[in-house]
């Protein structure tokens, strides 16, 4: 996890992703750990830290992600995809969104985080290989008054968990590290490991 590391003979694996209550930072990671167990070398970049930019060209494998707050994306992820679509085109890539609307019973409403994901990839003019629709969480223990109010109206709107004491974790793990092998599967990076795995 240390972007300072050489090269791993297993290869190089980046999760670029921006977080703005920490569940995509949880998604990032869990990825970061498929891709360890497969003795790569993982670097885990935060597109909001100061002077976060990294060139994705110089991985083998590249996941971004990021959440949504009112219908898009954070702003560091797309001008990260925008800034960086020629080298997102050469490497194997996934796309992950967390949302809320991922984790719905409605299917309209799961609609709705699959077309968050076109809209970004569209204006970002990047085809990733793989994205995947990540449920989110509420967080209603860590949000300040407004925005507790603000969302247990939008959740009871959509008959969802709207109990202020608690927080609540709508994402599928296993869902998560399926997405991330199948991206890992795409590049070379994974069969070299797997066979140091098999020994
Ligand atoms: C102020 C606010 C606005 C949100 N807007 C949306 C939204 O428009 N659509 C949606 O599906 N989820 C929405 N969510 C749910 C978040 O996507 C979800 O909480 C996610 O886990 C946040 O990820 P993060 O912790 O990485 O920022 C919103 C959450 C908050 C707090």
């Amino acid at each position: 996890m240390d972007a300072s590391a050489p090269p791993s003979d297993s290869g190089t694996v980046l999760v670029a992703y921006a977080t703005t209550e920490g569940q995509t930072r949880a998604v990032a990671e869990r990825i970061a750990v498929v891709a360890d167990r497969r003795g790569a070398e993982t670097t885990l970049v935060n597109l909001d830290a100061p002077h976060a930019d990294v060139d994705p060209a110089s991985f083998d494998a590249v996941f971004v992600g990021g959440s949504i707050h009112g219908g898009s994306h954070q702003r560091s992820v797309s001008e990260f995809a925008e800034n960086h679509r020629n080298a997102l085109r050469s490497v194997p890539s996934g796309f992950f969104s967390v949302s809320l609307s991922a984790a719905s019973d409605d299917p309209e409403i799961r609609e709705k985080a699959e077309e968050y994901v076109e809209r970004f990839t569209a204006n970002a003019r990047w085809s990733p290989d793989r994205t995947a629709t990540v449920g989110g969480a509420l967080k209603y223990g860590e949000y300040g008054f407004l925005k507790r109010f603000v969302m247990r109206r939008i959740v009871a709107k959509m008959g969802g968990d709207t109990d202020p004491r608690r927080d609540y974790e709508y994402t599928d793990w296993t869902r998560v590290e399926r997405f991330a092998e199948e991206v890992l599967d795409l590049a070379a990076v994974s069969s070299v490991s797997r066979t140091n795995a098999r020994g």
